[in-house]
């Protein structure tokens, strides 16, 4: 399901499941982006690390502490290291067995969705991270599908020079007008504002400028009717079933 879809989606603004479904599930797992895709979201939202053998896996932390039975930076730990670690059991038992993903295993096990990757560091922390990160997305069949999100400029900028046609998105929990003038600087496509930043002047102002909006994270009724009112295009949410709901009626 490519950017295309958006144009025959029954609801708008687009929904992306926060992390997943974490509401449901373990957030930045396998089970969690499959609920998010059966609540009928249109994308799932995603964290990527770098582990000390440059593989990127998917989990929101610099460290493995809170939502893993593991300890310590990711950085500092082996691909093989991190797989032993179990990413479900302090969710709740139920999920107890669940893994850390590596991105390749997200991309090719969670298919029929478009995806937010969010890259937390660049290359300034984690060397190489950006060809790596494109090198996947070519080798999954995913980059149309992918927009590359952050809040790294350098990442951004360097994603930029080494792809002209990746999809990318400037996070920002600060001022948006500023936002506008380093993304016209980087090049990126999409603008991603934390919520309680943007109104429709705001919203109005980035499309003028040729950006795309998104937002996150919208996790009540109201929320979800006011990101319409307000006119972005994308919504990050803990809750994807609530907001298909709410934006379906
Ligand atoms: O979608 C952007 C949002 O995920 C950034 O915040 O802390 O949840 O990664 P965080
Ligand atoms: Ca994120």
């Amino acid at each position: 399901m490519g950017i295309e879809m958006i144009f025959t989606m029954k609801y708008y603004p687009l929904v992306y499941g926060h992390r997943g479904f974490p509401l449901e599930a373990p957030e930045n797992t396998i089970p969690s982006f499959l609920l998010a895709r059966e609540a009928g979201a249109f994308g799932v939202e995603m964290d990527v690390h770098m582990t000390k053998d440059g593989e990127l896996v998917v989990i929101h932390d610099d460290k493995l502490d809170r939502t893993t039975t593991g300890t310590g930076y990711v950085s500092q730990r082996t691909w093989a290291e991190v797989r032993q670690l179990d990413a479900g059991q302090k969710f709740s038992e139920r999920w107890r067995g669940v893994k850390v993903p590596s991105l390749r295993e997200v991309l090719t096990q969670v298919k029929g969705v478009n995806y937010y990757v969010e890259v937390k560091h660049g290359s300034r922390f984690y060397p190489g991270i950006e060809e790596r990160l494109l090198e996947i997305l070519e080798e999954t069949g995913t980059k149309d599908l992918t927009q590359v999100i952050s809040f790294d400029l350098e990442s951004l900028s360097r994603l930029r020079q080494m792809d002209s046609s990746l999809t990318l998105g400037l996070l920002t929990c600060n001022d948006v007008k500023h936002a506008l003038v380093l993304a016209d600087e980087i090049g990126v496509n999409w603008i991603q504002a934390e919520f309680s930043l943007l109104d429709r002047e705001l919203v109005d102002m980035a499309h003028g400028r040729g950006y795309r909006v998104a937002t996150w994270t919208v996790n009540s009724e109201e929320e979800v009717m006011k990101a319409r009112e307000i006119g972005v295009d994308s919504i990050t949410t803990d809750n994807p079933r609530m907001a298909i709901r709410v934006l379906s009626s």
